[in-house]
């Protein structure tokens, strides 16, 4: 991440207080674990790592806009939350009950999410499609997902949930999205998409 997007995550951070969580969270819930630790991916301010807070999971926030981690400590102080930048990051194997992944699109993460979640955890991810390109010329293609890819991406798991969709978030102008929830399977078969334990 270049130090210019660090910078503008947190003047946006700053001028923001309060994240919501989102909607597909919301909507999902009954697939999360009452109890067990769960790691949001890129939590900004925090909105879907305290949603999980509240309904009684331990929950690791991390994301590399200092000012968006401390929102999201503030709020809940019951947060583990870190800066980190995830591309510099090594994550352990087999450590969530429960991974979030929100707007937030590294490929070269996937391995580690695959590998870093428990046997029988949930993945819970949505991030923007290539679609979007049809009202936002200026996005940048590379962080947005083409048909299909995210759900062949967890092909091999228990894909509880998935669409491609244009959704309304908070009255702004509609976005592109695609939306999985997939549970990794109890008995593991290694994939040949698993990374080796770290
Ligand atoms: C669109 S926001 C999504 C925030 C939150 N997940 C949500 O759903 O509202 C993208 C987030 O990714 C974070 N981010 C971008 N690059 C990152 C990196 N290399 N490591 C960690 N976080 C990063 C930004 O700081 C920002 O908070």
């Amino acid at each position: 991440m270049s130090s210019a997007d660090a910078i503008k995550w947190n003047e946006r951070y700053r001028s923001n207080a309060f994240q919501s969580p989102r909607e597909f969270l919301i909507e999902q819930a009954s697939h999360l674990p009452q109890h067990g630790v769960a790691l949001d991916i890129a939590m900004g301010a925090g909105g879907n790592a305290g949603f999980l807070i509240d309904r009684g999971l331990r929950v690791i926030g991390v994301d590399v806009a200092e000012v968006g981690v401390r929102r999201a400590r503030q709020r809940w102080p019951q947060i583990d939350a870190a800066v980190i930048d995830l591309e510099r990051y090594r994550w352990p194997a087999c450590a969530f009950d429960v991974i979030l992944n929100f707007y937030y699109c590294q490929r070269d993460l996937w391995p580690q999410l695959r590998s870093m979640l428990k046997p029988g955890g949930v993945l819970i991810f949505e991030t923007l499609t290539r679609d979007m390109l049809q009202t936002r010329p200026d996005y940048n293609p590379d962080y947005l997902l083409t048909p299909d890819e995210l759900r062949c991406a967890f092909a091999d798991w228990d894909v509880l949930v998935y669409r491609e969709d244009w959704i309304d978030i908070g009255g702004h102008w509609p976005r592109a999205v695609a939306s999985l929830v997939a549970r990794r399977p109890s008995t593991t078969l290694r994939s040949a998409q698993d990374e080796p334990a770290a």
